[in-house]
């Protein structure tokens, strides 16, 4: 491994734009749960069409909307962890060199300090409208949005719109201006590494095989192997708060 993590370490030093695609393993050493993982993973326990889809919310709006509520509850008690520091500490040591593209929600790499987070599947701590509404372009900018209660999501007190959290569920468009810069940083990158993901879940997934077929060196970075280990050319055994600060202490 030593040899491996010296290896890409001058892959890193050697390329002008580096390109890191982080999943929910980067904030696991933080104590946030993964999605996958099979005893504690939230998907171990729950099932994602009851929970992370608009149908979802839509059927039983109370129940999906506590459950983020819950999550954001925990995430007030986790702080960033070595991994998210070293990303950040890196970007500010060499700037516009590292763009981070995350799939996590948790904004822990924000709250670490890394500039520009490309964050796909949106922020568990924004909201937005489940419908258009035709007073204000976001609940934040409303003057007449009812308080969160459990079990009852905000709604809007004069066109009844309720407020969903500003995550992108299963079947939904990414972002497209955060996904379009982190399609550009895959296709410039000279490395990109893949830190923390199962690898599973597209488009995010498809920035490795577009920075491969762009002529990439694409770096996993994972305990466990991943769907992405195929098209890696080095696959690190072992997790980012270990790891990362020995790859990017440059
Ligand atoms: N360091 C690095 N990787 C780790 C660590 C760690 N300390 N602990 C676990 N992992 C790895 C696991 O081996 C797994 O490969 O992190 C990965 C987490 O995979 P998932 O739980 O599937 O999370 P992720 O890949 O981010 O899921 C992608 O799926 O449910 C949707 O929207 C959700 O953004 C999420 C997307």
């Amino acid at each position: 491994m030593a040899q491996h993590i010296t290896e890409v370490q001058h892959w890193l030093q050697n390329a002008a734009h580096i390109a890191m695609l982080t999943g929910a393993g980067v904030s696991a050493e933080s104590g946030v749960p993964t999605f996958r993982d099979a005893q504690t993973g939230y998907w171990a326990r729950f099932k994602p069409e009851d929970l992370a889809t608009e149908d979802a919310f839509r059927r039983d709006p109370a129940c999906v909307w506590d459950w983020y509520a819950e999550r954001r509850s925990n995430l007030q008690h986790v702080q960033p962890n070595p991994g998210h520091r070293a990303v950040a500490d890196f970007q500010h040591r060499h700037p516009g060199r590292l763009t981070l593209i995350t799939q996590n929600v948790d904004g822990l790499h924000q709250r670490a300090g890394s500039p520009g987070v490309l964050a796909l599947h949106g922020n568990i701590f924004e909201d937005q409208w489940l419908d258009a509404c035709a007073l204000a372009r976001r609940p934040q900018d409303a003057c007449h949005v009812g308080q969160a209660e459990p079990g009852r999501p905000p709604r809007c007190a004069q066109c009844g719109n309720m407020v969903r959290p500003a995550v992108v569920w299963f079947g939904e468009m990414l972002p497209s201006a955060a996904l379009a810069a982190a399609e550009q940083a895959a296709a410039r990158c000279q490395v990109m590494l893949v830190v923390g993901t199962a690898g599973v879940v597209y488009p995010a997934a498809g920035l490795a095989h577009r920075a491969r077929a762009a002529g990439a060196q694409v770096v996993v970075v994972n305990p466990e192997p991943t769907e992405l280990d195929e098209v890696a050319d080095a696959v690190l055994r072992g997790t980012s708060a270990r790891l990362l600060p020995l790859l990017l202490d440059f």
